[in-house]
């Protein structure tokens, strides 16, 4: 090897092992590029640097300082990659760094507007001595349906009206022993609530109910209801008519019109469907009624001793109604566009 060659071989690496630093990303890139070029044993540098005997005695010298400037000028470069890699360019040193500018600001995100409007309506039922209770979502016939005097024929206990779970052997039938199902009301707090405590009683439940509607601007197969029950004596529909007006212009405003609408429920005698005036529109909310004296009795309460009234209005129709959401889907949908304005 000439001296001419041997210096063209050192300049030649000195680039190469300066494109291989510039192109290493992340610190253990670089290291590999390191030991490839600098490494002790078997590094490019060396090899070449075992070669120097070939240039002949008296041009010893001059490849000898050579090979240290290349030296040193490699491992200039590669310090330079690992400041800028590490973050150790203390003296600003990196250009495309400016510590100045504001940084990127965690994301914080918010409660949900049906969580919100749940909030909502337990603190005006609240301030009227309404306790919020609670029940499970995966329920049986007898506190769907049985206790709520809902007899077996009834149509609402239809597979086709309810999500009836597997049970056992996989056999998805409300006949079937221990058989249960996604609650598809609210009411079973009544029972449950009634089961374990005594008049006087003033709840209301918040909570998820499910029915196997195809989801449209006003259905989806998961909603919420509010339900609300008062039990002690002497409780009357005008003490149900004044709740309902109170918690409306309340919720609504001070404007709201409320009417009822005689009806039919399993577990109230007698029953009515709830509107309330808005914007000049009856929009339905939901039911309500006196407790039926059968209901009482399922849960050894003595109908000639107590009276109560109980309601059930749909959550995600007064949260639309306040807000101006014309479609139910778009509370489900998870779009942050859609979220962000509440
Ligand atoms: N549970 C009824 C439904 O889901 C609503 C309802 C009606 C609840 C009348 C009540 C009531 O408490 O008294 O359609």
């Amino acid at each position: 090897m000439s001296l001419q060659q041997f210096v063209a071989a050192l300049d030649d690496l000195a680039d190469d092992a300066k494109r291989a630093f510039d192109a290493a990303a992340d610190p253990d890139t670089l290291e590999e590029a390191r030991i490839k070029f600098l490494g002790a044993k078997k590094g490019l540098l060396k090899s070449i640097q075992k070669q120097i005997g070939s240039v002949g005695k008296e041009n010893m010298p001059t490849a000898g300082q050579r090979l240290n400037e290349v030296k040193s000028l490699i491992e200039q470069t590669f310090q330079a990659t690992q400041d800028r890699l590490t973050g150790d360019a203390a003296d600003g040193a990196d250009p495309t760094f400016d510590p100045t500018l504001p940084g990127v600001a965690p994301e914080i995100g918010h409660v949900h507007p049906i969580t919100q409007t749940i909030d909502h309506l337990m603190e005006i039922m609240g301030r009227m001595g309404f306790e919020a209770a609670e029940g499970p979502e995966v329920e049986d016939p007898h506190h769907n349906f049985v206790a709520l005097n809902i007899p077996e024929d009834h149509p609402a206990r239809d597979p086709l009206d309810n999500f009836y779970l597997s049970v056992g052997d996989g056999q998805v039938s409300r006949f079937v022993e221990g058989t249960r199902l996604l609650r598809s009301q609210t009411s079973t707090v009544q029972i449950r609530v009634m089961e374990q405590r005594q008049p006087p009683i003033r709840i209301i439940s918040l909570g998820r109910v499910y029915r196997p509607d195809a989801p449209d601007a006003t259905h989806f197969p998961m909603f919420h209801q509010m339900e609300g029950l008062m039990v002690d004596r002497n409780v009357t529909m005008a003490n149900l008519k004044t709740v309902l007006r109170i918690f409306a212009t309340n919720y609504l405003g001070d404007d709201v019109e409320i009417r009822f609408r005689p009806s039919f429920f399993p577990f109230t005698e007698p029953s009515v469907e709830v509107d309330f005036l808005w914007d000049g529109n009856w929009v339905e909310f939901g039911g309500a009624g006196m407790v039926d004296p059968n209901v009482f009795k399922a849960v050894g309460y003595d109908p000639e001793q107590v009276s109560g009234f109980a309601f059930g209005l749909g959550v995600e129709r007064l949260c639309m109604r306040r807000h101006g959401i014309t479609d139910i889907r778009d509370l489900y949908s998870g779009d942050l566009r859609f979220l962000r304005q509440f």
